[in-house]
């Protein structure tokens, strides 16, 4: 199977988990990437009556354009009860890397306000170690150079994502060969430089499932 049925798949799993629990009040939150975009597809051809939708970002708002339902800000609801995303990697803790995308600060945020979250993957995402995947930082632009070299002293190699300002208007690193042993511990020492707005491990706040698609089914791990 290619990734790409793969990940439909994985989306489809998803909608198939919740829709027995959306109701008109329900608020669903909406991540950022491809295998997302699968799920919005399948989300609105449902045609599911919620009162509306939290997005990572402006690329996902975008696909709800012209569709019955109501783009909300976060500041708007008191919660999300579902939270559906991709990630560029998993472990067997659920633990994430996310930010390929370059969402990663509104999908921690909706992450950390959301009741469930279901993380939507194929199985070229699942690692032993985090930490293949290099770790996206996004960062204030004045404090680049600055953070870089911290990243520098941990023995991990920053690359400045030139092509891309995020949706909050900031910039983003990589981080290469970064060691994720423990990505929790990782995570907050990060966070802790100056600058930093906020690093893809999704440790602190990790999936509640991940519903995985392989060659021979779909697997839910939690
Ligand atoms: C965006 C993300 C995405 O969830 C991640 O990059 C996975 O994307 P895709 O579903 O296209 O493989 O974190 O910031």
């Amino acid at each position: 199977m290619n990734q790409n049925k793969k990940k439909e798949s994985a989306a489809k799993k998803a909608l198939e988990l919740i829709k027995t629990y959306l109701h008109k009040e329900s608020v669903l939150g909406i991540g950022t990437g491809s295998t997302t975009n699968l799920f919005i597809k399948s989300f609105l051809e449902a045609e599911i009556e919620i009162k509306g939708v939290v997005c990572s970002s402006l690329a996902s708002e975008n696909l709800f354009k012209g569709s019955s339902h109501h783009v909300l800000s976060l500041n708007d609801v008191y919660g999300i009860d579902f939270y559906i995303d991709g990630a560029d990697e998993f472990n067997e803790r659920l633990e994430l890397i996310k930010g390929g995308g370059a969402a990663l600060t509104r999908e921690k945020i909706l992450a950390h306000s959301s009741n469930k979250f279901f993380c939507i993957v194929d199985d070229s995402k699942k690692v032993d170690k985090l930490g293949k995947f290099p770790l996206p930082i996004e960062v204030i632009e004045i404090a680049r150079s600055a953070i870089s070299r911290e990243v520098l002293k941990m023995g991990a190699k920053p690359v400045f994502r030139q092509s891309i300002t995020t949706d909050n208007g900031n910039q983003i690193i990589d981080v290469h060969n970064l060691n994720l042993d423990v990505p929790y511990d990782i995570e907050e020492k990060i966070n802790n430089i100056p600058g930093v707005v906020e690093n893809g491990i999704f440790a602190k706040r990790k999936a509640d499932k991940i519903i995985l698609s392989t060659d021979k089914d779909v697997q839910i791990i939690e």
